[in-house]
């Protein structure tokens, strides 16, 4: 069996779409829980997807995650259509999911609940040596703190449980990250550890799709913004240019935005508004400006 990798580095890279989503649709019986929705993710990038209860956010992800099929839309990763009919299939394609109930075992401690069912082995023994360092290396990597990796997870705090969650779905080396609410449950500190963990997860050039209702987390770690209403693409956001205020506007309905095009850009520089006109249904507020942090190439 292959060995499973804990880091990567991909220099060299061109920052590109690694996931794009187009004209998705999905219903449950007489619900459209998705309809006509755009949605891509590139390399070394934070988006976040933001919506309402009922929005579609979590539809669109286990869409991703192989729990759901799409009944209408295409799905691509890096450029070639692909079907995600299993959780394992999302997986094999490189794509981690860290849903809010985290589903670690508690009485386990840190090394093994990252390793659980992709153990190493040295022959026909479980190689604990070569997994414990792994861990630290990851956890160093990540700039994560845990006061020992042999501590059962249950003694760990929100945020450190959080921590873990996020370094074991990086076992496999996926190329994007998905979390869901993940500063949810947690306190002022804990956050911040969550989100600089989330910072280290784009230098390495995880494309990261962030799920949250917490406008702050938004605007401190996210890059470009997706606004789902009611099923459908409500605004494309880069965030340095954009307040929370339009954000919760997009949310709700409010926003009366400037058509803007919701096709993948292969840099941080937006397509100015002239370019391109938009599919029909989007709205977007997507400034002329760079993103607050540059355009440089993913990091791996
Ligand atoms: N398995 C399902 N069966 C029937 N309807 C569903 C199912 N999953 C989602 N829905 C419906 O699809 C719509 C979108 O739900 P979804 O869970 O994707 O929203 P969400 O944006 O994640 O909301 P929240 O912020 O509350 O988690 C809702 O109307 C929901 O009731
Ligand atoms: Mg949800």
């Amino acid at each position: 069996m292959p060995t499973p990798r804990t880091t990567a580095v991909r220099k060299g890279r061109t920052r590109e779409p690694i996931l794009t989503m187009s004209n998705i649709g999905k219903h449950f019986g007489a619900v459209k829980a998705l309809t006509n929705v755009d949605f891509w993710v590139n390399e070394g990038e934070v988006v976040a997807l933001i919506g309402d209860n009922g929005a579609g956010k979590s539809t669109l992800v286990k869409l991703l995650a192989g729990v759901h099929a799409p009944d209408a839309g295409r799905i691509q990763f890096d450029g070639v259509d692909v079907d995600i009919p299993s959780p394992a299939d999302s997986h094999a394609l490189g794509i981690a999911t860290v849903f809010q109930d985290l589903a670690l075992c508690d009485n386990l401690d840190v090394v093994e609940n990252l390793w659980l069912g992709q153990e190493l082995r040295n022959g026909l023994s479980l190689d604990e040596v070569e997994m414990e360092e792994r861990t630290w290396m990851l956890l160093r990597e990540l700039s994560a703190k845990l006061p020992s990796v042999r501590t059962p997870v249950a003694s760990l705090s929100g945020g450190q449980r959080q921590t873990v969650a996020i370094a074991r779905s990086l076992i496999g080396d996926p190329r994007v990250v998905i979390l869901d609410e993940p500063t949810a449950a947690l306190g002022v500190a804990q956050t911040a550890e969550v989100l600089n963990l989330i910072v280290r997860l784009r230098e390495r050039g995880h494309g990261v799709v962030l799920i949250s209702h917490n406008m702050a987390d938004v605007m401190a770690v996210a890059d470009r913004v997706v606004v789902l209403r009611l099923g459908r693409n409500n605004g494309i956001f880069n965030v340095a240019d954009v307040t929370s205020e339009t954000l919760i506007a997009a949310i709700t309905g409010a926003s009366l935005s400037p058509p803007m095009p919701a096709t993948p850009h292969t840099d941080r520089t937006p397509a100015t508004p002239d370019d391109t006109p938009p599919p029909e249904g989007i709205v977007s507020l997507v400034g002329r400006g760079r993103g607050r942090r540059g355009s440089t190439g993913g990091t791996r």
